[in-house]
């Protein structure tokens, strides 16, 4: 199940990224008359694909047998990223957004997110 999890989790995290760039531009050029119909699926891409992410990573965790003493502090700093994006989130919805931040803030919080499960330095 490791595997299947796992592969869940790079699904989910592919969905989550997709989405919030493709709302963050819809968002910077906001000053359209009709929302675009694809904002539809870019919301759900990343609504659906954080909610995967967190519930296969803690499936991955599981199976790979580390919540036994508690969540390992990579795990713990993972989730902490995840809050994060919380305000990104936001940011991402708002009429001419600063796409030109947020993007590269994704970025950044994507890859230190990657770096702690593929390294686990704590
Ligand atoms: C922004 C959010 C996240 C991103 C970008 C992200 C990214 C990644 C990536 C790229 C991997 C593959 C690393 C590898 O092959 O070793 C991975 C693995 C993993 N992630 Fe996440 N992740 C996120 C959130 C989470 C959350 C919320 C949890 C749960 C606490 C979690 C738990 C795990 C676990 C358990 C693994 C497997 C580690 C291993 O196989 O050794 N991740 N994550």
């Amino acid at each position: 199940m490791y595997f299947t999890y796992k592969w869940f989790h790079l699904l989910g995290l592919m969905m989550f990224f997709s989405g919030i760039s493709a709302t963050t531009l819809v968002g910077y050029f906001g000053k359209m008359k009709e929302k675009p119909k694809i904002l539809m699926l870019t919301r759900t891409f990343y609504v659906l694909g954080m909610l995967v992410l967190i519930v296969s990573g803690f499936l991955t965790l599981s199976a790979m047998g580390a919540m036994a003493g508690g969540l390992p502090l990579w795990a713990k700093l993972k989730l902490g990223i995840v809050v994060l994006f919380i305000p990104c989130i936001i940011l991402a919805n708002m009429r001419g957004t600063w796409a030109r931040f947020l993007i590269p803030t994704y970025v950044l919080l994507g890859a230190a997110a990657a770096a702690l499960a593929l390294f686990k330095p704590l």
